[in-house]
């Protein structure tokens, strides 16, 4: 059965949710599954807003024919090539041959590598700033670089202050019934979802999506309309503000603390313990504490954008790191975190190095306030070790 919704004048929500994929990308975890979102407008001309991931390409397909009625369609706009929006872009033009496709140069050199149906005579090229009459509808379209591939490119509504903005402002899990942010609890059920998703996907590009904001404050915006999770008509500042925040790397909650760690037998496990409870007495709130054998680093990541002060602790594995914290110290390094007050702790019976791997990556981080001491512990935390384990706690309240 179609499941449509219009949410403008003759625009409609035409996507679909997955509440069954596993792994986004095959990597990220999303119990809170995704919706793959699609728009439709059906004016003097129909314009398809991106397509959505083949595994709700039936959903799609039978919202598209309810909007359609019969009619052809005559535009689809391509502001994303990645598969989850482009999968399903071939079945839509075997349905509608007639279709022209809009994008930017590169959009059309990504679109040639992953299909081999006839782009050449379907193409109209648009670059930064065209403007596109169509019909009754007026679009302008502004690049936007590596938010989250070098192709990406959103679309404006003129007359209706509209953004379409590709996965900007995404967000993981599905919609269901409401898909507006302001029919939802957003900040307190889907912001960590929102900051997930980011933080993964986009995190990396901080620079590229921080001109991409200031070139959309010279827009007036009224709606955002992503490619992923709830659509934006009240207040954008929120959103904004979030992905303002994430991108240029600052902590929103400056004073929590995370504490990462790894425990093969519950020793360092139970020196993080202690050290949490020292933090508490010395007033912090707020402590979250991740063993990385049972969190997703995904997770990690996002609480590690989230706070202002980390502490990793690991077991020396194989002569070297334990493999799940060097997989989460990786990630933060990939991901391109800096500017946190950070403290290592390492554990071993003999030969033990993590310590020293986990300042490597760390040091190579930007601004990384790192406490000048490596903690070690040899197998178990002891009573004459204290005074000094504690002076970490007091770095990280300070
Ligand atoms: Fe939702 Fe970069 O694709």
């Amino acid at each position: 059965m179609y499941s449509i919704k219009e949410i403008d004048e003759k625009l409609y929500y035409v996507g679909a949710s997955d509440r069954r994929l596993a792994l986004f990308e095959n990597i990220y975890p999303i119990p809170e599954g995704v919706s793959y979102n699609s728009y439709l407008y059906n004016g003097e001309k129909t314009i398809l807003f991106d397509c959505v991931d083949s595994s709700v390409e039936a959903q799609f397909m039978e919202n598209i024919e309810k909007v359609l009625q019969g009619r052809p369609l005559d535009y689809i706009v391509v502001n994303h090539m990645e598969p989850d929006h482009c999968e399903t872009l071939q079945v839509v033009l075997i349905r509608h041959p007639e279709a022209k496709l809009i994008g930017n140069n590169k959009t059309f050199t990504i679109m040639k590598q992953f299909f081999t149906f006839d782009v050449d005579s379907r193409m109209v090229v648009v670059k930064e700033g065209d403007v596109l009459e169509l019909g009754d509808k007026k679009l302008a379209f502004y690049m936007a670089p590596m938010v989250h591939w070098p192709e990406v490119m959103v679309c404006y509504d003129v007359d209706k202050k509209a953004l379409f903005s590709a996965d900007a402002f995404g967000t993981f899990g599905d919609l269901s019934g409401n898909i507006f942010a302001d029919e939802l609890d957003f900040d307190r059920e889907w912001l960590d979802s929102a900051r997930r998703y980011y933080t993964n996907i986009v995190g990396k590009y901080g620079m590229q999506v921080q001109s991409a904001l200031k070139k959309l404050s010279g827009l007036e915006i009224k709606s955002i309309y992503p490619l992923h999770g709830p659509l934006w008509r009240e207040n954008l500042e929120y959103i904004i503000g979030k992905y303002d925040l994430w991108s240029s790397y600052k902590p929103e909650e400056k004073d929590h603390v995370l504490i990462a760690y790894a425990s093969i037998y519950g020793n360092t496990q139970s020196a993080v313990s202690y050290l949490a409870d020292k933090l508490q007495e010395k007033g912090v709130k707020n402590i979250v504490t991740y063993d990385v054998s049972s969190t997703d680093p995904s997770y990690i990541l996002s609480d590690a954008f989230k706070v202002g002060k980390i502490i990793f602790a690991s077991p020396t594995y194989n002569a070297g790191l334990f493999p799940k914290m060097e997989t989460l110290l990786t990630e933060l390094k990939a991901h391109n975190l800096k500017d946190r007050k950070v403290a290592i702790i390492e554990n071993g019976s003999w030969a033990i190095s993590a310590g020293k791997h986990m300042l490597e990556i760390l040091s190579s981080m930007k601004n990384m306030e790192i406490y000048d001491k490596i903690f070690t512990i040899k197998s178990s935390l002891k009573e004459e070790q204290l005074e000094d384990f504690d002076k970490i706690a007091e770095f990280i309240a300070e």
